[in-house]
This record gives C-alpha cells, sequence and structure tokens, in this order.
C-alpha cells in the first residue's frame, strides 16, 4: 500500500460538511428535530416492556423483519412483496443512492431539500439539479416538468423538510407520470399532509414512496423506516442490498406493536394539526417575522435580522428550535417543531416575552 494513501483518503470526505445535528441542550424543550411528544411517555414504556417479553437478544431476529413487514402491510394496505425495511428511512434513502446512482447519475429534487438526502448525493459524488422556491416557499411543478427531461432521478420529500410545503396530488401525479426514471417520494411526514401516494405504487413500476414511525408514530429512537415500491425492486432491496439483519429485535418487536395500535398515532395527529394552526396564526401576528404555510408536524419562519437573536434568547430559556439562515432570498429562517399544547406555550410566551 502506497504510504499515506489512507491519510489522503480520509482528507478527500473533508470537503463534505456531514449532517448538521442540532445542538444539544440538556432538559430543552425540544423543538428542533421533528419529533413528536404527543405520543405518551405511557405508550412508549407499554410497547417496550412488552417488546422485551417477546424478545431474546441472544439470537439472531430470524424471521423478525418478515412478521413486521405483514404488519406494516396491514397498516398500509399494501401487500407483503411491496415492503421493505431499512434502519430508519435514511438508512433506505442511502443504500438507493449507493447502489442505483453514480456520478454520471442527474438526480432532480428541490433546493432546500432534506439535508441527510443532500449530503449523501455529495458523498457519493451524484449531481443534484436542485429547483429553488418561491419567496413564499412554494415549488412549480412546470419547472419540474420541464427540467426533468434532463434527470435520472427524481426525488421529493413531500411534505418537505423544511419548508412544509406539499405539491397537490394531482400535480404530484402529474409529474410522476410524465417521467420516466426512478421517482423517490419521501412521505416522512405524510400524515401531517393531505395525501400519501403509496397506493399509486401499485400501477406505477418506477416509484418508491418512503416512510417512517419515527414522525407521526413519536418512535424516532428506534431506528425504523420502510419504503413501498414493485415486487422486483423490494425483492432485490430486501435479499441483496440490504443487510441480512438490518433492524434489533426491540425495533421489530416495538414496531409491530406500535403499528397494531395506530389509532394513538392517528389522534396525536389530529392535535398536531390543531395546534400547528395556532402557532402560524400566533406567529403570524408578529411584524418581524414572515410565516410560512405548512402541510408537516413543523413551521417554518423568517425572522429576518432578529433571528440569531430570538434563537439564542429561546435556548437561554431551554427552548431548543432549529436555526437555518438563509434559504434563497429569506436570510434568518427558523424551524419550530410542534409539540404538546405545553411545550408550544412555552415557545410563544418566550417569543412573546422577546417581541411583545
Ligand atoms: C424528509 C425526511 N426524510 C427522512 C427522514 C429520516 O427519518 P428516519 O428517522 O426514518 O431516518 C427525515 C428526518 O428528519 C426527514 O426529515
Amino acid at each position: 500500500m502506497k504510504k499515506n494513501w489512507f491519510d489522503e483518503k480520509i482528507d478527500k470526505f473533508s470537503f463534505i460538511g456531514g449532517y448538521q445535528k442540532p445542538e444539544l441542550i440538556s432538559d430543552a424543550v425540544k423543538l428542533d428535530s421533528n419529533e413528536n411528544y404527543g405520543i405518551s411517555k405511557q405508550f412508549q414504556n407499554d410497547i417496550l416492556t412488552s417488546a422485551r417479553k417477546n424478545s431474546d437478544v441472544r439470537e439472531y431476529p430470524l424471521g423478525g423483519v418478515e412478521r413486521l413487514i405483514s404488519v406494516i402491510s396491514k397498516f398500509v394496505k399494501i401487500p407483503s412483496s411491496m415492503i421493505g425495511v431499512g434502519n430508519g428511512s435514511d438508512q433506505i434513502l442511502d443504500l438507493i443512492l449507493a447502489n442505483f446512482a453514480s456520478k454520471q447519475t442527474k438526480v432532480l429534487t428541490s433546493n432546500p431539500t432534506f439535508g441527510f438526502f443532500e449530503e449523501r448525493c455529495k458523498l457519493y459524488s451524484i449531481p443534484l439539479i436542485a429547483i429553488p422556491f418561491s419567496n413564499d416557499m412554494k415549488l412549480d411543478i412546470k419547472d419540474f416538468i420541464k427540467q426533468s427531461k434532463n434527470a435520472d432521478i427524481l426525488y421529493l420529500d413531500s411534505p418537505n423538510n423544511p419548508t412544509g410545503f406539499q405539491f397537490s396530488k394531482s400535480e404530484l401525479q402529474k409529474l410522476i407520470k410524465s417521467f420516466n426514471g426512478l421517482v423517490i417520494i419521501d412521505e416522512a411526514y405524510g400524515e401531517f399532509g393531505s395525501y400519501s401516494l403509496a397506493s399509486m405504487v401499485k400501477t406505477q413500476e418506477n416509484l418508491i414512496v418512503v416512510q417512517t414511525v419515527s414522525k407521526s408514530f413519536g418512535l424516532a429512537g428506534l431506528r425504523l423506516g420502510y419504503f413501498i415500491a414493485n415486487k422486483k425492486f423490494t425483492n432485490t432491496f430486501m435479499t441483496i442490498l440490504q443487510y441480512p439483519y438490518p433492524l434489533s429485535t426491540i425495533t421489530i418487536e416495538s414496531g409491530i406493536l406500535a403499528l397494531e395500535k395506530s389509532n394513538l398515532m392517528r389522534d396525536a395527529v389530529t392535535n398536531i394539526k390543531i395546534e400547528r394552526k395556532r402557532i402560524i396564526e400566533t406567529l403570524q401576528k408578529y411584524d418581524a417575522f414572515e410565516v410560512f404555510d405548512s402541510q408537516a408536524n413543523f413551521v417554518l419562519f423568517d425572522a429576518h435580522g432578529v433571528y440569531k437573536r430570538v434563537y439564542s434568547a429561546l435556548a437561554e430559556q431551554g427552548i431548543s428550535i432549529r436555526k437555518l439562515g438563509k434559504i434563497g432570498n429569506h436570510d434568518g429562517c427558523l424551524r419550530v417543531t410542534i409539540g404538546t399544547k405545553e411545550m408550544n406555550s412555552k415557545f410563544l410566551l418566550a417569543i412573546r416575552d422577546l417581541l411583545g
């Protein structure tokens, strides 16, 4: 081996920033990662306790993924042969990029798009064609249809992180039908939006819809994502691309129990939508802010010149939101996750004390 080869190789990665995690603030009112505290701690304790009883971690979870997939199949009403799983939807996106894209593959997406996806494209030197959001944080479908002629893969997070924007269902279907390449629709926040494209997979061979229990089910720490796609892709992904045992026994067993109680998730989503409206309407009352509509469990707003002050003042009070800064012509973007009523009230009161 050539001397320093290893060192040089490590240095080559330094041009990639890596995914920016939020600051770790202890005991924070955590409104920075689009987690869902509307799912009670009791629910979490119950499923983890039962999962432990069903688990023997001396063994590899042989047959576990298959049992989990059959429960996901009932939940999404799609046959098991069209469902695959991953260690978070992050891992599913990563495996697709690593195996289906290269330096020659052009990926069409929006700007901004999901930060992790963008970082993985950089890691694999995959070129991105990124269509910017308009000033009011909307996308124009015509721009996508035009640019899709030059692309091999279309990736859209629907609703989009961090804007909260979602195309109308018919517009997105039109774009997908007009596109020849691979389409990845990331529905991490799908339950908070107005529709899902999961059933379109039955008729659209080039479509992969990715979903997760991290957001609507409030189980981000389980690291459980899944996708819905045609049988041939699903079989290749699960038997060749995916690891033999991608999920821990505890993740499998807890995931099964959570999906069987999806009514709790639906109640939590309903409450989050009510709270989302309250947060948007309250923030809109401040002249200092420009607030964007959202179909997700977070709200993006431009605090212009005061965004650093708002972010730090909240952090000092133990309220953690996400500081994003410049998005297009908007210089001071902040993103706040919709928490429980109590958490949201703390956030809104702190804003009132600062600006009211
Ligand atoms: C758009 C989008 N997709 C995927 C993910 C990753 O979700 P998971 O926890 O399933 O890896 C996130 C998490 O923030 C996200 O915002």
